[in-house]
C-alpha cells in the first residue's frame, strides 16, 4: 500500500485528506502537537482498516521531523509528503503596523523551514519511490494582497516557492502547491474570528486532492475552486 506522511493530520484539511486516503487504503503518518486530539483522530483513521501511526510533536523540532519519516520508513518507505502544519503569526490576523516580528518568525519557522527541512529529511524515501510526491498546503493570500494577512500570506508566498525551485530541482517528483481555498476551520476562525461569513468544509476541497493523485499533472501551483476544473 502506498504510504503517506501529513503534518497537522489531527483536524481541519489534514484530517479530513487523511480520511480519504485511508479510505483508500493509503498507510499513514499522522502529526500535530496536541497528542490528544492526534490520537483520537488517528483512532477514528483506523477504522477504515489501514495502518496509522500517530507521532506527536511539532515540525519545527528536527527530532520530530526524523521520526515522522522513520515510521513511514517502518510501514514500507514514502510516497507522499503534505506539508499542512501552519501557523499564523497573530491570533487574531492584525495589519503589517501591528505585527508581532516574533509572531512573522513563528510563521516563517512552521510554514516554510520546518516544510523544507521535512522535505530533505523525506527525500531520499520520495526518490526511492515509483511516484514520490510533494504537496505543500499554501494559500490565496500568498498571491494576494489583503488587509491583515500580509505576515501569514509572506510565509505561503516563500513556501510557494520553495515548492516551485523542489520541483525544478527534483524532476523525477511531482511537487505541488495548492491553494485549497477559504474553509470552515479552527485555523480560520483564529484569523478572523466570528466573522459570520459561511465558508466550506476541509472535505469538500478533498476531492480536488485527489484527483491531483489520480491524474499526475505536472509540477506546479493549483488553487481552488479551479482545482477541480485544472487537474
Ligand atoms: N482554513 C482556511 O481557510 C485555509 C485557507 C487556505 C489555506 N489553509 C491552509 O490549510 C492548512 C490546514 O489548515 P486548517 O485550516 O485545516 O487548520 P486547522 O484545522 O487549525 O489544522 C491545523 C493542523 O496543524 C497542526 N499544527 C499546527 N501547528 C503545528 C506545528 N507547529 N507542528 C505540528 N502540527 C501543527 C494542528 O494541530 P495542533 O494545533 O495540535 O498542533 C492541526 O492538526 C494550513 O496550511 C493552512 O495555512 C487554510
Amino acid at each position: 500500500m502506498p504510504v503517506a506522511v501529513i503534518t497537522g493530520g489531527s483536524k481541519g484539511l489534514g484530517r479530513a485528506l487523511a480520511a480519504a486516503l485511508a479510505g483508500r487504503g493509503w498507510d499513514l503518518v499522522v502529526s500535530a502537537r496536541t497528542a490528544e486530539v492526534l490520537e483520537r483522530s488517528a483512532e477514528g483513521l483506523r477504522g477504515h482498516g489501514t495502518r496509522v501511526v500517530a507521532v506527536a510533536g511539532d515540525v519545527t523540532d528536527a527530532g520530530h521531523r526524523a521520526a515522522l519519516v522513520a515510521a513511514a520508513e517502518g510501514l514500507g518507505g514514502l510516497d507522499l509528503l503534505v506539508s499542512n502544519a501552519s501557523v499564523l503569526g497573530a491570533e487574531p490576523l492584525v495589519r503589517l503596523d501591528s505585527q508581532p516580528l516574533a509572531g512573522l518568525r513563528a510563521a516563517l519557522e512552521t510554514n516554510v523551514v520546518a516544510a523544507l527541512g521535512l522535505v530533505q529529511e523525506a527525500l531520499p524515501l520520495l526518490r526511492g519511490s515509483g511516484a514520490g510526491t510533494v504537496i505543500v498546503i499554501s494559500s490565496e493570500a500568498a498571491a494576494e494582497a489583503y488587509e491583515t494577512w500580509g505576515g501569514y500570506g509572506a510565509s505561503k508566498a516563500a513556501l510557494d516557492q520553495l515548492a516551485a525551485v523542489l520541483a525544478v530541482e527534483e524532476p523525477g517528483l511531482r511537487v505541488w502547491a495548492v491553494d485549497p481555498g477559504d474553509m470552515d476551520t479552527d485555523l480560520y476562525e483564529a484569523a478572523v474570528p466570528a466573522d459570520g461569513e459561511v465558508r466550506p468544509t476541509p472535505e469538500s476541497v478533498v476531492p480536488g486532492f485527489l484527483r491531483l493523485l489520480d491524474r499526475r499533472p505536472v509540477s506546479g501551483r493549483y488553487a481552488a475552486p479551479a482545482l477541480l476544473d485544472r487537474v
